[in-house]
């Protein structure tokens, strides 16, 4: 029998930006959120004497070769896993396929979650989290060093693919796939905007260094502008927990109830930034005006908060009802900008819903 898993889209809460760094990639200080949208990733796998995978979508412009996430992923797990198998990998797209949502990351973890229980590495009655569980009585050892060992399969596969095998509320740093999980925000009312807009991510990256240059933002400089980013989050999102002296959250198993929705109300997200629109908006102002919208400053439907997913060109504001987000649609609509209603997924939900 085939799994069926779901493959959920993020935003970025906020995106801190350090200086282009030896090895090619920045520094990065963001706090990821799982949205409820969600594509559909179908797996069958059998052991095989040689590994074979053949990938299918009902959308022609994801990519069925190497090129994909989720390829990436099934050949890596198998390798790590010392595993040969002959896999299936559908990806049912209901995502748009969009800059900013993660959703090619996404797909590249629901395939390593369908694959896992169809190679009976964790039976098909709950999903194989990273975080938040237990391991189940009788996982041998192997087993539990996978649970360890599949986040670093995740980094190698892309920067914002470990994000996922985390959910909810995620803090990210170093090049953005050392992952903490953050205490969960209460589901909250998103919209998410369509622009036709592409943006291309390196090219962002490079209007980043061109602006550090200008600005002489040095290396030292924004090591230390992320590591009070870093303890700002941490004590921003959680609350009166512990944290360690890194400032990072403590990746115990008991995390402080739902308390985001509150700390948006506050205000606390008020001094949160995504850096990358400081480039990406000079180059599309339309994007910038798009973020007016979603804001609707001045009408009784405004936003709670409102920004640019990672590089974009995904933005998206958070609503404190249903009501002011379909104001927020009906906007953008007006605008001529597409639009999807969504909410906030917390990591309980994210893990007991996942496989379907
Ligand atoms: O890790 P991923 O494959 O998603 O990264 C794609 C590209 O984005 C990298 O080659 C790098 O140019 C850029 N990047 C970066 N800093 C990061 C993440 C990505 O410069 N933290």
């Amino acid at each position: 029998m085939p799994t069926a898993v779901r493959s959920h889209a993020k935003i970025n809460l906020g995106l801190g930006i350090g200086a282009p760094r030896p090895d090619g990639f920045h520094a990065l200080v963001t706090v990821y959120q799982t949205l409820e949208l969600h594509d559909t990733v179908t797996v069958s796998a059998r052991p095989a004497r040689a590994t074979a995978l053949s990938l299918t979508s009902n959308d022609p412009r994801v990519p069925t070769d190497q090129r994909n996430t989720a390829w990436k992923m099934v050949f890596l797990a198998l390798e790590k896993l010392g595993v040969t198998a002959e896999v299936e990998v559908h990806i049912e797209k209901r995502l748009p396929v969009q800059g900013g949502l993660g959703a090619g990351s996404a797909n590249a973890v629901a395939a390593l979650v369908g694959l896992e229980p169809e190679l009976g590495i964790v039976g098909k009655d709950h999903a194989f989290s990273t975080f938040g569980r237990k391991a189940p009585e009788g996982w041998g050892a192997q087993q539990r060093d996978w649970r360890a060992r599949r986040l670093e399969v995740a980094a190698q596969v892309g920067s914002d693919v470990p994000l996922f095998l985390i959910g909810g509320t995620v803090l990210g740093l170093d090049r953005g796939q050392e992952v903490y999980p953050l205490p969960d925000l209460e589901s909250i009312w998103c919209v998410v905007a369509l622009p036709e807009t592409g943006v291309s991510t390196p090219q962002a990256f490079r209007d980043w260094d061109a602006l550090c240059a200008a600005e002489g933002l040095t290396a030292e400089a924004s090591t230390d502008k992320l590591k009070m980013l870093s303890r700002a989050y941490a004590s921003a999102f959680a609350g009166t927990q512990q944290t360690g002296s890194s400032g990072v959250v403590s990746t115990g198993d008991d995390l402080a109830g739902p308390q985001g929705f509150a700390l948006v109300r506050t205000g606390i997200m008020s001094w949160i930034e995504n850096d990358f629109e400081r480039v990406v908006f000079a180059q599309h102002p339309s994007l910038r005006e798009i973020k007016r919208i979603l804001f609707g400053t001045g009408t009784p439907e405004a936003a709670l908060y409102a920004s640019l997913s990672g590089s974009g060109s995904a933005l998206f504001g958070l609503y404190q009802t249903r009501g002011d987000a379909e104001a927020a649609c009906a906007r953008l609509q007006s605008a001529g900008v597409q639009s999807q209603l969504t909410k906030t997924l917390p990591r309980t939900v994210y893990w007991r819903e996942m496989l379907l």
